[in-house]
């Protein structure tokens, strides 16, 4: 009798507690560094936005944009910590992590921005979402931003006139090798950082695409930009391993059919949106200084060298991997 009691015990608290939701739903803190109208910006909320309407009750997706939750300095380590479940740096933070995203950005490796689409659907981009799972992070999708244009205090027509001058850098050895090969200095700083750098005059220039100049109001303290689109902004919509496999296979399922949604969602939007926010910098006054055919074929001369620098550490089949996508 004594046994029936505890099992009716029991019985009551399973039921109770799910009635209460003791078990609730998966809560998924998803945090960024940029703004909410941006390629990223928007793509977590699109994200959050399927993910609670398909999975709901079942799965909550709570959006902490522009480093309000976790910022440069900290996100990964958080990630690791289980104390956020999703993040999307840029693939010139994953350095410490591993050495094959470099290939990314390699300066002037890709033609254009349909060309890294292209290759982030062959298979040596796949295995690269796979290059970080010893650390215990799992790479769900690329997503992009847009082609990166070179901001300054001075206008910079030729390489040479970025001699001497300090950039703002991601924390990437590939990145500060670019502006080495122009003579110029790099100063590696949290995307947060940015603005304040270039208005206080700690840093001349930076590289960005047009969404994160706009959105960050980049252009109000930098009088010049120039249309170099030397390199790509891209990132890597990551997880925490162990956090992920724990997910009931049908939640994960319907999560990662999401995420193919809108990851293509992100990365069909993302020029228009780096179209409509040149449009605004042109329009402010700021001045964008476009580079002839033959400027721009001098300024790849000049940065070109970084890649054999960076040939044994990524690989050269990644690197001609790369190459074979552009037409
Ligand atoms: C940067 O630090 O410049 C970018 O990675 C920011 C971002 O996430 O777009």
């Amino acid at each position: 009798l004594r046994s029936c009691a505890a099992a009716l015990a029991a019985l009551s608290i399973l039921f109770s507690s799910t009635a209460l939701g003791a078990d609730g739903p998966i809560v998924i803190k998803f945090s960024h560094v940029v703004a909410d109208d941006t390629p990223k910006g928007k793509g977590a909320l699109l994200f959050k936005k399927l993910a609670e309407e398909r999975l709901a009750g079942q799965v909550q997706v709570e959006v902490y944009s522009n480093s309000k939750l976790y910022g440069d300095a900290d996100e990964m380590q958080a990630l690791l910590d289980n104390k956020v479940q999703m993040l999307a740096p840029s693939l010139s933070k994953f350095d410490p992590y591993t050495k094959q995203l470099q290939v990314f950005d390699l300066p002037f490796l890709f033609d254009d921005a349909e060309a890294v689409k292209r290759f982030q659907k062959r298979e040596a981009s796949n295995k690269l979402l796979n290059s970080m799972s010893g650390h215990g992070i799992y790479g769900l999708a690329y997503w992009n931003n847009g082609l990166k244009q070179l901001s300054a205090t001075h206008a910079l027509h030729q390489p040479e006139d970025a001699a001497g001058l300090s950039f703002r850098v991601q924390p990437s050895k590939v990145l500060e090798s670019q502006f080495e090969a122009l003579n110029a200095k790099t100063v590696r700083l949290s995307f947060s950082e940015v603005f304040k750098a270039l208005q206080d005059g700690t840093v001349q220039g930076a590289e960005n695409p047009w969404s994160n100049i706009a959105s960050q109001k980049l252009h109000t303290v930098q009088p010049y930009i120039t249309e170099s689109n030397h390199g790509m902004l891209n990132y890597m919509l990551i997880t925490n391993s162990k956090f992920w496999l724990g997910i009931p296979f049908a939640v994960r399922s319907e999560l990662e059919g999401i995420i193919q949604e809108v990851t293509q969602a992100v990365n069909n939007e993302a020029e228009a949106l780096n179209r409509r926010d040149r449009e605004r910098i042109l329009a402010s006054g700021t001045q964008v200084l476009s580079l002839t055919p033959e400027e721009r074929q001098r300024w790849r001369e000049k940065m070109r060298p970084v890649w054999e620098a960076y040939e044994a550490e990524i690989g050269a089949d990644v690197i001609r991997a790369a190459q074979a996508v552009n037409r």
